[in-house]
């Protein structure tokens, strides 16, 4: 029997990180869960035994702390966002994603794991891939973006994030590997079929669709099954729901 696997999940109690936090735990992965509030975890959720609560904020977590929890993770999810308020969309921190990415990369590095941590991290279709992979986006679409991520600091945020993945920890990290996953808008609703592609589907101004219960099953996918992990170690796949467009099913 292979050993239990260890999740370390980030932003756990949003909407996509909390069905991200169920479904690990229907599967029997013990989660840790790093939480700015208990209060917000359901009830049955939070006495789950294969579940570990360590309350607090992430970017607060003295450094040893994270090391400490990081440590034995298989690995380790992060559905950190900007919460969609006045406050979470333009008070500080701005780079909350990509200063939690840096802070998991640091501390995954100071660990020197025997095989390297896997981070999952949820970003978003306004996210381009390097050296002008997503070809589909038009100019019109390319300078909204530009403007977007002058004005609204988690756009800015989210591209950061990933571009640190990229540029800074590459795709051969003796630490870290990582899978970036980009849905497009959010919805409500249970795990339906989805369908994974290398680049964009859709335009911005034309939006698709993604089950956040999709998405938390992608990742929960990434976690368990090695084939998943292989097909896009360090690639940003896009995840929408089948209904939204042709491709390969998951
Ligand atoms: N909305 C969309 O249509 C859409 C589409 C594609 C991608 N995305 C991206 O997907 C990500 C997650 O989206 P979501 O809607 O599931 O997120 P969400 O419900 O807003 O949840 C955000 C999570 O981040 C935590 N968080 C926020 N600020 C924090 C801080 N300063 N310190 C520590 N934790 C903090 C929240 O904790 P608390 O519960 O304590 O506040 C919560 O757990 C975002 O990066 C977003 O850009 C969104």
């Amino acid at each position: 029997m292979p050993a239990r696997q260890t999740v370390l999940l980030v932003g756990g109690t949003g909407r996509t990180g909390s069905r991200v936090l169920q479904q690990l735990l229907d599967r029997g992965i013990a989660v840790r869960a790093v939480v700015r509030s208990v209060g917000k975890l359901p009830p049955d959720v939070a006495a789950n035994p294969n579940l570990t609560v360590i309350e607090a904020s992430l970017l607060s977590l003295p450094d040893e702390e994270l090391r400490q929890q990081l440590m034995g993770c298989d690995a380790v999810i992060s559905c950190l966002g900007h919460v969609p308020s006045l406050q979470g969309i333009f008070g500080a921190p701005h780079d909350l994603v990509a200063r939690a990415t840096t802070r998991l990369w640091h501390e995954a590095e100071a660990l020197q794991p025997a095989k390297p941590v896997k981070l999952i991290l949820m970003s978003s279709v306004s996210v381009n891939r390097p050296k002008g992979l997503d070809t589909r986006r038009g100019s019109t679409e390319r300078a909204f973006l530009w403007l977007l991520r002058g004005v609204l600091p988690p756009a800015r945020d989210n591209q950061r994030a990933a571009d640190l993945l990229v540029d800074k920890v590459g795709s051969n990290n003796p630490s870290l590997h990582w899978v970036v996953v980009r849905p497009d808008s959010l919805l409500e609703g249970e795990v339906s079929e989805y369908t994974l592609h290398e680049g964009l589907v859709d335009s911005l101004f034309k939006p698709g669709k993604t089950n956040m219960a999709n998405v938390a099953h992608f990742m929960c996918e990434l976690v368990t099954s090695p084939s998943a992990w292989a097909a896009w170690k360090g690639k940003q796949p896009v995840v929408i729901n089948a209904s939204s467009g042709p491709a390969q099913s998951a």
